[in-house]
């Protein structure tokens, strides 16, 4: 039996699909997915994470049209503006992975905001993957490594977007699809995974719960016997 896990993942997916079920726009998947994110993030407080990582946006949701990706953006800035109070009166020391560089200027500012805030916070680490990718992550990471020495899987692993976060050791995604979409990919070398086919906005805390429960069951051999 494992233990708890101490960093869970997710892959935030199916906004759309929800929508589109209810004859709604887009965005509203999206803002609906955003409440998801929030009351999650209030009923994970009791569980002891050490670390959550959610996949808010990819370095391929560029491809989206630019009206979605406004849509998101402009979220993303109300999500800070309101919810950080409560966030960091929570003790959660926010960090991102990936590059926030590449949206707008006052996104970035309220990010980098956020995180300044936050840093010093020693609760649960969440982490936001944003213009995120895992092949690009592992890029930046080996050039690092190389320009420091040898690689190897420690160099390389310490040039990680999650260098000061524990090992991931259960990866969720929601909405059917069987997938990492460029997702923490070295992370994942030996973490636990879980498919469902709750669309993001319906999932819930206990959507996560009942995962980590399986998750609670599953023999890690870690490649031994
Ligand atoms: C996930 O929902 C949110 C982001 C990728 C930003 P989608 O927008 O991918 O929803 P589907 O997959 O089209 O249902
Ligand atoms: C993965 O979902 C990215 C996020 C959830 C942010 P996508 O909807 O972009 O993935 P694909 O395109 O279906 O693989
Ligand atoms: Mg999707």
């Amino acid at each position: 039996m494992a233990d708890g896990p101490r960093h869970v993942a997710i892959i935030m997916d199916g906004n759309g699909r929800w929508a589109r079920q209810r004859h709604l726009p887009r965005a509203m998947g999206h803002k609906r997915g955003v409440e998801a994110v929030r009351n999650l993030l209030r009923g994970v407080r009791g569980m002891g994470l050490e670390a959550l990582t959610l996949y808010a946006f990819s370095s391929e949701n560029w491809r989206r049209p630019a009206d979605e990706i406004d849509d998101l953006t402009r979220l993303m800035k109300h999500f800070i503006r309101s919810d950080l109070d409560e966030i960091a009166a929570n003790g959660v020391r926010l960090k991102i992975i990936g590059d926030h560089s590449a949206f707008d200027e006052e996104a970035v500012a309220l990010i980098d905001g956020a995180l300044t805030r936050t840093a010093g916070n020693t609760g649960t680490t969440l982490a936001i993957a944003l213009n995120y990718g895992g092949q690009q992550e592992i890029v930046r990471a080996a050039r690092a490594a190389a320009a420091q020495g040898e690689i190897t899987e420690d160099t390389l692993a310490a040039h990680l977007d999650t260098a000061d976060m524990p090992p991931l050791d259960l990866l969720i995604r929601t909405s059917g699809e069987i997938r990492l979409s460029n997702f923490l990919l070295w992370q994942s070398a030996y973490a636990e995974l879980s498919f469902t086919d709750v669309l993001w906005p319906d999932f819930t805390v206990d959507h996560l719960r009942q995962a980590v429960a399986q998750f609670a069951g599953r023999e890690r051999r870690f490649g031994g016997r």
